[in-house]
């Protein structure tokens, strides 16, 4: 057992947490873009394959103290290194460095890898290869002040990207911040998922790997765990097979239905659906989002609208968030719309009150999450003041 760190964007680790508390952990919160808890390697596989939210899996391989790079050094060489990395392979380092004699963390990353080649060539007359190519063994040292934490990245590439969105329209979301929507949303996968505004398809394509029960790691081969030297492939290739297996022909799914007024940008979300597996469920289409014809039933209706990042853009999107409040009031009753945007004065255009507010950021940009709740009947929608 080890220490585990699940990194996260800004603000999704509740989230995370969630996920991970989910799968059987017991794991906790540590900041805004971290989880921690404690597993082995195989729950560290266990965590790379299932979680929709997550960027990358820690896994701690040793702890200590160091003052400066010479005590770095010291601490590292001590590591049984051979242990891990086959001396005929190679690694990359990568590095959170908070030390008041560091003034460049790629000194910090150099201490390192010194210390590691050294052990090899003291021990083995050869050393493993190293440098910034993601083919290796993948170590991430984590120093804040005097406390280090050397790990290895059991992930490499990061989780966000899934490998199914090759083709994308303008400001799609990351798949990991898309999987962050939905899960804060009421949706529970037996609900439509409507996303008017669908883009390069990222939301509606997420709910439908949800509702089949597709997770991440079924679109995906390649971890930096397998270049570790004690990785077992027909250990994985087990492990794999006992996790959950999509439902390819699930009973009673709910419609997901994608719109965009763009003719160019559907065929692209059509083609990313298609390469995630999930094409047959969705009904794409090209419309304007007020026309996006709604199933009757429960469901949720989800815009990614655009949030005016350059000058000028912002003032002509006021009628676009305007209609979209009308668009909810007028065809959504009895659903819930959400608006995921980053910019809150456009937000009060829409002219309803939200029920819900969940913050979150896309890259560097504050956003919000707003949940509507479109009443039936006599409960009206109370308007803003
Ligand atoms: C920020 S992008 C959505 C990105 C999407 N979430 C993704 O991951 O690719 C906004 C989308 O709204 C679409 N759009 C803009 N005005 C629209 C309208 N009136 N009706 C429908 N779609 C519209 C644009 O074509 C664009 O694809």
């Amino acid at each position: 057992m080890s220490n585990i760190v699940v990194t996260c964007a800004p603000k999704i680790s509740p989230i995370l947490l969630n996920e991970i508390n989910d799968l059987g952990y017991q794991a906790e919160l540590s900041g805004e873009k971290a989880v921690k808890l404690e597993g082995s390697m195989h729950d560290a596989w266990k965590l790379n394959f299932h979680l929709r939210t997550a960027n990358r899996v820690l896994f701690q391989l040793f702890e200590g103290v160091a003052k400066n790079a010479d005590e770095l050094y010291k601490l590292a060489i001590a590591f049984r290194w051979e242990d891990w990395i086959d001396k005929k392979g190679y690694f990359g380092i990568d590095s959170f460095v908070q030390n008041p004699t560091i003034k460049d963390l790629r000194f910090a990353n150099l201490r390192l890898k010194d210390a590691i080649a050294d052990r090899f060539s003291q021990r083995f007359g050869m050393r493993p290869d190293s440098g910034n190519e993601k083919t290796g063994v993948a170590l991430f040292l984590h120093w804040q002040e005097e406390e280090v934490k050397v790990y290895v990245d059991t992930t490499g590439e990061s989780l966000s990207k899934r490998g199914y969105r090759e083709e994308a329209g303008r400001a799609p979301l990351q798949e990991t911040l898309a999987a962050a929507i939905i899960l804060s949303t009421q949706w529970d996968g037996t609900i439509h998922f409507i996303n008017p505004m669908c883009g390069s398809g990222t939301l509606v394509i997420e709910a439908a790997l949800m509702a089949i029960g597709k997770y991440p790691g079924h679109l995906r081969e390649e971890y930096a765990f397998m270049h570790l030297k004690n990785f077992n492939q027909s250990e994985w290739n087990r492990a794999r097979r006992s996790y959950a297996k999509p439902k390819n022909k699930p009973d009673n799914l709910p419609k997901f239905i994608a719109t965009d007024i763009n003719k160019h940008v559907i065929p692209k979300a059509e083609r990313n659906a298609f390469r995630a597996g999930v094409n047959e469920f969705i009904d794409f289409e090209v419309s304007d989002f007020r026309q996006t014809q709604l199933p009757d039933g429960k469901g949720v209706v989800v815009l990614n609208p655009e949030y005016g990042e350059r000058m000028g853009e912002e003032e002509q999107l006021v009628p676009i968030y305007e209609a979209i409040g009308d668009f909810f009031k007028q065809k959504c009753a009895g659903k819930t719309g959400y608006i995921f945007t980053g910019n809150l004065d456009l937000a009060k255009s829409v002219g309803l009150k939200p029920n819900q507010k969940t913050h979150l950021m896309n890259g560097k940009i504050e956003c919000r999450l707003l949940g509507y709740e479109m009443y039936e009947g006599s409960r009206k929608q109370k308007h803003q003041d």
